[in-house]
């Protein structure tokens, strides 16, 4: 049971999906889009953009989280994801983009994204438990 409601899902959904229509992917092919969903009731797109020197690409799900920083500072959490791509295949966010999210999410953020029978949707946390966190003010200084 997700905690945002199912015609809110599927709009974010369609935002996801009309924002890979934007990806730049001329190397991978892969087109993604992502949609965040964030607790003032905003939704924020972004899509992938590579580069022909391949480790500057750039995921959707973490162009979408720094363009809504940019735009609107760091100050809102997100209470949804939306991942969509053009390929038709199953996809869920990498490594490097859960880290990035988990530092934005709510304690109940949900993510849905293409599974392999359709729209899955789940507990942010279920799919990235165990984020790194790490307390300046905690840490002592190495001698
Ligand atoms: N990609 C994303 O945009 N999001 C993900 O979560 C996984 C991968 C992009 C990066 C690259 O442009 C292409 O998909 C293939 O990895």
């Amino acid at each position: 049971m997700s905690t945002v409601d199912s015609v809110v899902l599927d709009r974010l959904r369609a935002a996801a999906a009309e924002a890979a229509r934007h990806a730049y992917a001329p190397y991978s092919k892969f087109y993604v889009g992502a949609a965040l969903l964030f607790d003032d009731g905003e939704i924020v797109t972004g899509c992938n953009v590579e580069n022909v020197s391949y480790g500057l690409s750039s995921c959707a799900e973490r162009n979408a989280l720094f363009r809504a920083i940019s735009e609107r500072g760091s100050g809102r959490r997100i209470r949804a994801i939306a991942v969509a791509n053009r390929n038709h295949c199953a996809s869920t966010p990498c490594g490097a983009c859960r880290q990035v999210l988990a530092e934005f999410v709510t304690p109940d953020a949900v993510i849905t994204f293409p599974g392999d029978a359709g729209p899955q949707t789940v507990p942010f946390v279920e799919i990235f438990p165990c984020a790194f966190t790490f307390r300046p003010e905690s840490s002592q200084d190495a001698e």
